[in-house]
C-alpha cells in the first residue's frame, strides 16, 4: 500500500512543537498510566528504523519492587562514582541535580539490544555491529515522542551499572543494556531542558550545527 506523499502544514507545525516540547522528565505525578497505553507505546516502536530490519530492541517492564530497588541502588552507586569525578562548582551543582525519578514514576521500562538476533541476517551489522544499538535508540526516540504526544513524560537513566541491571532483570545472554526509562505524567510540562534551566549547561543546541564541505 502506498503512503501519502506529504502531511499538511498544520500537522508539520504540531510535529515541530512535539519535537520542541519533548523533555527528559525526572519529576512525575503519582497517577498511574493505564497498562494498555504503555503497551501501545511499546507497540509503536515497531515503526522505528533498524539496521537490516533487525528490530533488535527488547523492552522489559520492571514492576517487581525488589528489582526496582536493586536498580535504584545501582543508580546511587554509579551516581556517587560520577559525582566524585567533578570538583568545585560542578561538584556542588551535581549534588543538586535530580537525575532520575525512580520513586515517583509509575512505569519502569528497561531497554536492551539483542546483539545475537538473526533477524536481518546481519545486513549492515556485520561491518558495524554497533548499528544494532543505534537502532535500539531509534526505537526509544519513537516511544519518547509517542509518549509526549499523549501527555506522558519519559526520563532516560544511564547512570547505572549495566552488568547489575542485566543480572537484576535476568535477561537472556546476548542482550546488552541500553537504557532505563521512567514514565509517568510529568509534574510540569517544560519548554526548556532541565540541565539548561539549572545552569549545568549553557549551550543551547537550538543553534543547529551543520557543516558543509
Ligand atoms: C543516551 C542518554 C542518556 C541519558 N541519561 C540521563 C540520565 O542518566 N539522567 C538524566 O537525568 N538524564 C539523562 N538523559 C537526558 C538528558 O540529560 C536530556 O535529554 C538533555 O539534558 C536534554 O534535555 P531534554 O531531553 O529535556 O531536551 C539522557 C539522555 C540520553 C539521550
Amino acid at each position: 500500500m502506498k503512503a501519502r506523499d506529504r502531511f499538511d502544514a498544520s500537522f508539520q507545525e504540531q510535529l515541530t512543537e512535539l519535537f520542541e516540547s519533548r523533555r527528559d522528565v525526572r519529576s512525575f505525578r503519582s497517577d498511574p498510566v493505564p497498562d494498555d497505553l504503555v503497551a501501545e507505546l511499546v507497540d509503536l516502536t515497531r515503526f522505528s528504523p533498524s539496521v537490516g530490519y533487525s528490530q533488535p530492541w527488547r523492552f522489559v517492564r520492571v514492576d517487581a519492587q525488589a528489582r526496582r530497588e536493586a536498580v535504584t541502588a545501582s543508580f546511587q552507586r554509579a551516581s556517587a562514582a560520577a559525582q566524585a569525578t567533578y570538583s568545585g562548582e560542578d561538584a556542588a551543582l551535581y549534588a543538586r541535580l535530580k537525575l532520575a525519578g525512580f520513586r515517583e514514576a509509575p512505569v519502569h521500562l528497561a531497554v536492551f539490544c539483542d546483539e545475537s538476533t538473526d533477524t536481518g541476517k546481519g545486513l549492515g551489522a556485520k561491518s558495524m555491529p554497533e548499528t544494532r544499538a543505534y537502532s535500539t535508540t531509534m526505537a526509544i526516540y519513537t516511544l519518547w515522542l509517542a509518549a509526549r504526544a499523549r501527555g506522558i513524560g519519559l526520563g532516560w537513566i544511564s547512570i547505572l551499572e549495566p552488568d547489575v541491571v542485566e543480572r537484576t532483570l535476568e535477561v537472556p545472554e546476548g542482550w546488552r543494556f541500553i537504557a532505563y526509562l521512567c514514565l509517568g505524567y510529568p509534574a510540569s510540562y517544560e519548554k526548556t531542558p532541565e540541565l539548561l534551566r539549572v545552569g549545568w549547561e549553557r549551550f543551547d543546541s537550538r543553534s543547529t550545527q551543520l557543516t558543509i564541505r
